[in-house]
């Protein structure tokens, strides 16, 4: 179904050349968005009663720890440059602002007592100026900025981080809540996990192996099912939806073969299903207890090293999502390996999979990320069918560089992406209702620094400044959120 949209030429320049160009128009309902976190943007680090993160002591206490030594202390100064980020969002003519909120600057500590006026202030003022914008805010609660006191106390292993975070959520929606309507509790949990408790990339830094990631995946989904009960069952009249984002590649057999076939199946499971399906249908993915249950038991132990939930948990975690947020960027080929050896409580090696790139895929700057447009429509219509969540919201996209503001490769990124998205839309009947590219600008992108760039706007850096430029791809990016059109 090809809908007329009368917007061809009107903005030649920023439109690249193709040879088959159709125009093509969003639902009117569709909310265009930009996306960023807290610790990434805000700088401010110890400003206003703000405790210490985990990501604070992570980047300080080893410099190493980032590729180019550099810390979020200051980043966009976004903490200071709140009023003109509002502005660029305006001139980019979204209608959604997905931003995390830092846990940090409401219970310095995590802990009650620790509470913090002049963190809630500041949130409570960024979001009423957004709404008097007709911006719709998107709040995350946790994009990785956990208070360092809970870390040091056990952090996502200890199950009392859930009761935490419940305590910080309720003030949270307590607060925001007359001004936000679309919540997030957490931010791609399986991140945390394998990059945070075992490969020790990002905060809190640990290398774990046994059954660490998978009671580090426990732990956040309790805590992400305590704040959407507390949400509901406290909060039901200010009418909002609540969901956990996931984060999720598009996986395409290597080969045609059965078994590569039921790889790509196992890695689905092994990522998204992970935490998607105790929220969506309840338990781990049955891949996973079998898989995972079979190699402890050959490891001697007498329980699997995935916890198994109890009946009251499985009912408390089961059907916690108002929709599905998902954060999608790339592809990755998966094939089928013969079975690794027992005995290391590696997670990586419980899946049984091997992962690698087609070449016909276009690779960015950024190792595990490569431009497949078409990955795109195929995982929304796999989320749609397997989970059935009424809406979908696209929570990141977005593409890799250098420092460049002619950045024709993202917008192309873009284009191809947001294309099989409208595909999904129009073609396969899913229901995607809003979507926020990752990333509004420049950031801190975790151990890789300021030498990676997601931004559809340039952070100059160096300036004190952090003079904000737009992109082509921003350039480009405002003309399609303004008049609903895709020229492909
Ligand atoms: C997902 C994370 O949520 C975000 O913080 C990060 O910057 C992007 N991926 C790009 O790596």
């Amino acid at each position: 179904i090809f809908l007329a949209c009368f917007c061809t030429g009107a903005f030649g320049i920023y439109i690249p050349k193709a040879t088959n160009i159709t125009n093509r128009k969003f639902p009117s309902t569709f909310i265009w968005g930009a996306a960023t976190a807290a610790y990434q943007i805000e700088g401010a680090w110890d400003e206003d009663g703000k405790g210490e993160s985990m990501w604070d002591r992570f980047v300080h206490s080893d410099p190493t720890h980032i590729d180019d030594r550099s810390t979020g202390d200051v980043a966009c100064d976004s903490y200071h440059k709140w009023q003109e980020d509002i502005e660029l969002l305006k001139q980019l003519n979204v209608k959604l602002y997905r931003f995390s909120v830092a846990w940090t600057r409401i219970l310095p500590t995590g802990y009650l007592e620790s509470f913090n006026q002049a963190g809630v202030d500041y949130y409570v003022n960024f979001v009423k100026a957004l709404r008097a914008a007709e911006i719709e805010p998107m709040v995350t609660l946790y994009h990785w900025d956990l208070p360092q006191t809970l870390s040091e106390q056990g952090g996502w292993l200890n199950d009392s981080t859930a009761d935490r975070f419940g305590d910080y959520a309720r003030i949270v929606f307590k607060n925001l809540g007359p001004y936000v309507k679309l919540w997030a509790t957490i931010n791609e949990p399986k991140t945390t996990c394998t990059q945070g408790y075992a490969s020790g990339e990002m905060a809190p830094g640990l290398k774990l192996v046994g059954d660490g990631i998978y009671q580090c995946a426990r732990v956040q989904l309790l805590a992400h099912a305590t704040a959407y009960h507390i949400y509901h069952d406290e909060f039901a009249d200010q009418g909002g939806n609540v969901t956990i984002v996931i984060d999720a590649t598009y996986n395409e057999p290597l080969t045609d073969s059965a078994a590569d076939a039921e790889a790509a199946e196992w890695e689905f499971e092994f990522n998204l299903g992970w935490y998607a399906n105790p929220v969506y249908l309840g338990d781990w993915p049955q891949i996973m207890i079998d898989r995972v249950g079979n190699r402890s038991k050959a490891e001697g132990l007498s329980q699997s090293r995935l916890p198994p939930w109890s009946k009251d948990e499985l009912e408390f975690v089961k059907g916690t999502f108002d929709y599905f947020a998902l954060n999608m960027y790339t592809a990755v080929a998966v094939n089928a390996i013969d079975e690794p050896p027992i005995g290391t409580g590696n997670y990586y090696l419980d899946k049984g999979t091997g992962t690698s790139y087609k070449p016909e895929w276009t690779p960015s700057i950024a190792g595990w990320l490569y431009s497949y447009p078409y990955g795109m429509r195929g995982l929304l219509n796999r989320v749609w069918s397997k989970y059935n969540p009424g809406s979908i919201y696209v929570t990141e996209n977005g593409w890799a560089t250098t420092e460049d503001l002619n950045d024709q490769g993202r917008l192309e990124y873009l284009q191809g992406y947001l294309s099989n998205m409208l595909d999904a839309i129009l073609e396969d009947g899913v229901v995607v209702d809003g979507y926020t590219t990752w990333s509004l600008m420049d950031n801190f992108e975790w151990a890789r620094g300021y030498t990676q760039r997601y931004g559809i706007i340039d952070v100059d850096f160096n300036s004190p400044n952090r003079t904000r430029t737009f992109k082509d791809s921003a350039k480009w990016y405002s003309q399609t959120a303004a008049t609903y059109c895709l020229v492909d």
